[in-house]
Formats: structure tokens, sequence, C-alpha cells
């Protein structure tokens, strides 16, 4: 039996962080083996938000880190396939037909949506944006997925992947598996500032890539207990980033109850604490900046990776948006067309020829 199908990616607007890591990043290297995999660089989602030639320029770049991200993750660029949407033109065209199984009024209610424009500064929504998870239905559709793992703002994009795949099939021929939705192990990760989410906009993030000293950093300046002034005064472990933290990337607990139990009686002073933490992020970020190294140093593997990947995804495109068409009729519609054509054309230039 084949196997069943994963499709999940990201926007390649900078590099990935923690946040990321475990909210869907974990997942996706968890289930490759169990899978085949689909990892998209989602370029022409890009656009919804950041149409312009400067954020274009930077697209090769993005990709490429988010490659390097991948991989440092743990995903296995010989067993998954990574690739560039921009290039797989069979997505524009199944993008198109689904817009006609969705509504405006629909797509209106889609929370990420107001959030993106939002953050992106756009008062009048475009339609491009609008139909972003339309777009997305078709990403995800093209292989036939059947699982999407994806961060909790996702979410509400699969639901609506699966509202369109029901009503394809009803409406046609049963084309598409209904995919479903995996969200990870923690669906949003506080930011570094006590912030709800971590985000690169918001520079509350620690990135992937980011160095030791840089992680070091970033720790030291942590947002924690904002009533404790001094190390005697006893603290609140709930909710403290750093704690939460601690719980997440520190696999060592009986230092993280110990911290926490001296912590909330005032027994121990804020820079110890952030340094273990500090040591257990570096120590967890270690083998993904050693498989980082090792892969950005070989000339054009990257390059390679994305070529190879995104070769194999147009087939799988081409044959969807096949079976997608003659589903439809639609693919009999120009058949027909063209066979009549062609037949009276050679007809008539071969009485010509006998006059
Ligand atoms: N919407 C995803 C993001 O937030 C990117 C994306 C595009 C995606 N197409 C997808 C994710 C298909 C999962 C499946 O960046």
């Amino acid at each position: 039996m084949e196997r069943k199908r994963i499709l999940t990616g990201d926007r390649p607007t900078g590099k990935l962080h923690l946040g990321h890591y475990v909210g869907s990043l974990q997942n996706r290297v968890r289930l490759q083996e169990e899978y085949d995999c689909f990892f998209i660089i989602a370029d022409l989602h890009m656009l919804t938000t950041k149409p312009d030639a400067k954020a274009i320029s930077q697209i090769g770049q993005n990709a490429r880190e988010m490659v390097l991200d991948y991989i440092a993750s743990g995903i296995d660029p010989h067993k998954s396939k990574i690739y560039l949407q921009s290039a797989v033109h069979e997505v524009y065209e199944m993008n198109l037909f689904f817009e006609m199984m969705v509504s405006v009024p629909r797509l209106q209610r889609v929370p990420s949506i107001k959030e993106m424009a939002k953050a992106a500064n756009i008062t009048e929504i475009p339609l491009g944006l609008l139909g972003y998870p339309v777009l997305q239905a078709a990403d995800i559709l093209m292989p036939q997925a059947n699982l999407v793992p994806v961060g909790k703002d996702n979410v509400s994009h699969v639901e609506l992947t699966r509202e369109i795949a029901r009503r394809f099939n009803s409406m046609y021929e049963e084309v598409f598996p209904i995919p479903d939705v995996m969200v990870g192990d923690v669906p949003t990760l506080v930011g570094t500032d006590g912030d709800a989410k971590m985000s690169k906009t918001l520079g509350n993030a620690i990135m992937l890539s980011d160095d030791v000293k840089t992680v070091n950093k970033k720790v030291r300046g942590m947002y924690t207990d904002p009533n404790r002034i001094s190390a005697d005064v006893p603290g609140k472990v709930e909710g403290n980033p750093v704690f939460i933290y601690h719980d997440i990337f520190n696999p060592n607990k009986p230092e993280v109850d110990d911290l926490k139990a001296r912590y909330q009686l005032g027994k121990v002073g804020d820079v110890e604490v952030k340094d273990k933490l500090a040591a257990a992020i570096n120590g967890f970020l270690d083998p993904m900046r050693e498989r980082r190294a090792e892969y950005e140093s070989i000339p054009g593997f990257v390059e390679e990776v994305l070529y190879d990947g995104t070769m194999a995804v147009r087939e799988e495109a081409r044959q969807t948006l096949s079976a997608m068409k003659k589903a439809m009729g639609l693919a009999g519609v120009w058949n027909s067309i063209s066979r009549k054509a062609e037949k009276t054309r050679k007809k008539r230039e071969k009485e010509s020829a006998q006059n």
C-alpha cells in the first residue's frame, strides 16, 4: 500500500525560531519516517502581504535559510521533498477552480486573514490575501495530502481545505482525501519578552540559527516575574516565560524542579535560573548548529534539494490537475474542440489538394 502523505511548510520571510520548532517542525521530523512528506516554501503566500520587488528579491536567500533550518531540525532531504511553490504552475490553476467553491463571507470569517492584514499595516484587504486559505487548500490538495502539521494560526485554513475537498468530491468525482490537521506540543510559544507569541517581527524570538552568545544574551534579557526585585523575594513560576522554557527545553527535570522550588522561596538569583536555561537551550540547539554548518558548506546543496524537490512535485501536480479537469469534465471540452478542429482542417486540406 502507498504511504500516507504530509504537506506543510512556511513562507520564506526569514529564519525559523523555537516557536516554529515546538509548534510544527518537531512533528514533521517525527513523522517523516511514517509518511511521504512534502514541504512547501510558500513564496506565493508571502506575496499576499509583501508583493513588492524588494521582498521578492529576498525570496532566494530566505528560501535558502529555510531549507537549512529544516535540515538542521532533522528533516532529511533525501526522504522528504522540499519545493518552491511559485515554480509549480499547476497550483495557480487549482487555486482558480477552488475559488469557485468558497464564498466571500466564509473567507471574511477566517480570523488569521485580518490578523495578517493588521500585522502588515494593510487597511484594505487585497483579493489575494482574502484568498490566502484557498491557495493553501490548493497546496495541500495538490499532492493529495492526508495530514497537515501546522501551527495553531493555520488550523482554520486546514478546516477550509477540508470543506473545499468535500465540496469538490461531491460536485464532481471523488478526487481528494479529506486531510487532518495536527498541531504541535506547544501550540503557541511565549516570546522572550513575555508577549503571548514568539515572533521574529516582534523581536522576541530565539532563532534556530542563533549562536551561543546570542542565545545567552537573549535569555539574560528575558522577561520574568516583574515583582521579584531581588533574589530573596519569592517569585512566581506559573506563566513565567523563563520557567515555561525550562519545562520545554531543559531535559534535566530534577534541576528544573530544584530551581522552581528555590525560586518560589526566594532562594535563587535570576542569573542562575537564566544561565541554566541558556545552557539548556544551547544544548538543544547544538546538534542543529552542527547539521546546519555541515550542509551550508557543501556548494549548491540547498539549491539541488530545492530543484529535485520541485521537479518531483511538478509531476505530482500535473497528475492531480489532470485528474481534477477530467472529473470536472473540463478536459473533455477542449479535447473535443481540438480534435474536431484538427479533423475538419485535415479533411479540408486534403480536399483542396485533390482539386
Ligand atoms: N500558511 C502557512 C504559513 O503560515 C504557509 C503555508 C502555505 C502552508 N501553504 C501551506 C502551511 C500548506 C501548510 C500547508 O506560513
